[in-house]
């Protein structure tokens, strides 16, 4: 076999190092081409207001940021999933698939999460739910590229029933809608008020998003238990809070409620909101530096006042820099950026988390109460308290 000739050596050196040169521009490309970020959340039904929040809340962090991510610039897609999950999959798969997103954001609604969840594992998208608690997202449907900024149904849920448990109520009643978010409340609330001693006598429900009260107040009425656990959101918040008062029940069975009652609702629900106690992970006075920068940084640029929401939005966006950071960008080294994400501290305006095992937050839930148009901080009703993550594995 011939030796290649001097000249043909060098062409193939040449050759080599322009292909070299190609790949490590394609690299430096890469790096640079802005990561895209998929939102998917309510803007239309009763949870519109909190799709916005979260969206306002992410976009403040970025923008603190200078606009990039672990050096990365972001460009947003958007979709409305109408709290809606008959169209969940279809509306996630306009993320995934259409449009090619690296992070899916998303969404409020359980029920549209779990469907995101299931799409988000089959197509090992990454996904930050910046709100929707079903237990099943860091429990049973776990994944490695699934994280929760938020909150699991189960633990404000069961924090309430530690408080009402504590205040010596026996006979509890509770009311909501009917699907996952409301369910696992309940039953949080339910293990850990009937583990402090009371009964929950009657679970009232009706279907997701109906507002048609009336019936069951008079049950409540009818009834008188110790105590009315609630949990509702949004619009739907808003109604129900004034509904309980116009039927004179604020003054006659106390509400504790998870903390969703009265939060970015406030203003809308005015008198009929004052003194009602409730359990979150966030609490708007909470006196901070960190937590006042952020109310401060948000009020200015938004010209409103953060709630749970804003904080959700805000606190995805920095689980999302955190894996960034320590890949500095670089998206492809997929297994270091989720476990810089699994392992981040994160410096919330709520007070710092980790995340557990099962990539959902470790947090303090507050016993707040509603006073003018905040959630005033009464005190820590259970102190860092970790969703079990029942039937995750992996
Ligand atoms: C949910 O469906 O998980 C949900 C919706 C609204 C909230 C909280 C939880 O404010």
């Amino acid at each position: 076999m011939s030796q290649p000739t001097t000249s043909r050596r060098t062409l193939g050196l040449t050759v080599a190092a322009a292909a070299c040169g190609l790949l490590l521009a394609g690299a430096a490309q890469a790096q640079q081409a802005p990561l895209k970020v998929g939102f998917m959340l309510p803007a239309t039904g009763t949870f519109a207001a909190l799709g916005d929040f979260i969206e306002k809340g992410f976009k403040l962090h970025v923008q603190e940021q200078g606009g990039k991510l672990g050096g990365r610039e972001i460009q947003y897609f958007k979709v409305d999933d109408e709290s809606d999950p008959s169209k969940a999959t279809d509306n996630v798969n306009k993320l995934i698939k259409r449009d090619q997103v690296d992070v899916i954001v998303g969404t409020v609604h359980s029920g549209v999460a779990l469907a995101m969840a299931r799409a988000a594992r089959e197509s090992n998208t990454l996904l930050i739910v910046p709100n929707a608690g079903a237990d099943a997202i860091t429990g049973a449907q776990c994944a490695k590229n699934i994280f929760r900024s938020s909150f699991s149904n189960w633990q404000p849920g069961y924090a309430a029933g530690v408080v009402a448990a504590g205040k010596g109520y026996k006979r509890a009643m509770t009311i909501t809608w009917n699907y996952a978010a409301g369910q696992e409340t309940v039953k949080g609330f339910t293990e850990a008020f009937e583990k402090g001693g009371g009964k929950v006598a009657k679970e009232l429900t009706l279907p997701f998003p109906n507002v048609e009260f009336q019936a069951l107040l008079t049950e409540i009425a009818a009834q008188k238990p110790d105590v009315v656990f609630a949990f509702f959101a949004g619009g739907g918040a808003v109604k129900f809070v004034k509904d309980y008062d116009a039927a004179g029940l604020k003054k006659t069975v106390p509400l504790v409620a998870s903390g969703f009652l009265t939060d970015g609702t406030l203003e809308a629900q005015g008198a009929s909101a004052q003194g009602i106690l409730s359990t979150l992970h966030y609490a708007d006075n909470i006196d901070t530096p960190r937590n006042n920068a952020f109310r401060k940084s948000f009020a200015l640029t938004y010209k409103a006042n953060a709630d749970v929401y804003a904080v959700q939005g805000y606190d995805a966006a920095q689980m999302l820099a955190a894996g960034l950071n320590a890949v500095k960008g670089d998206f492809s080294k997929r297994d270091a950026m989720l476990e810089a994400m699994n392992k981040a501290v994160i410096d919330s305006p709520r007070g710092k988390f980790s995340l557990s095992p099962q990539r959902n937050p470790v947090q303090d839930i507050f016993l707040r109460e509603a006073k003018g148009t905040n959630n005033e901080l009464r005190g820590v009703a259970v102190k860092a308290l970790a969703d079990p993550g029942r039937g995750c594995r992996g």
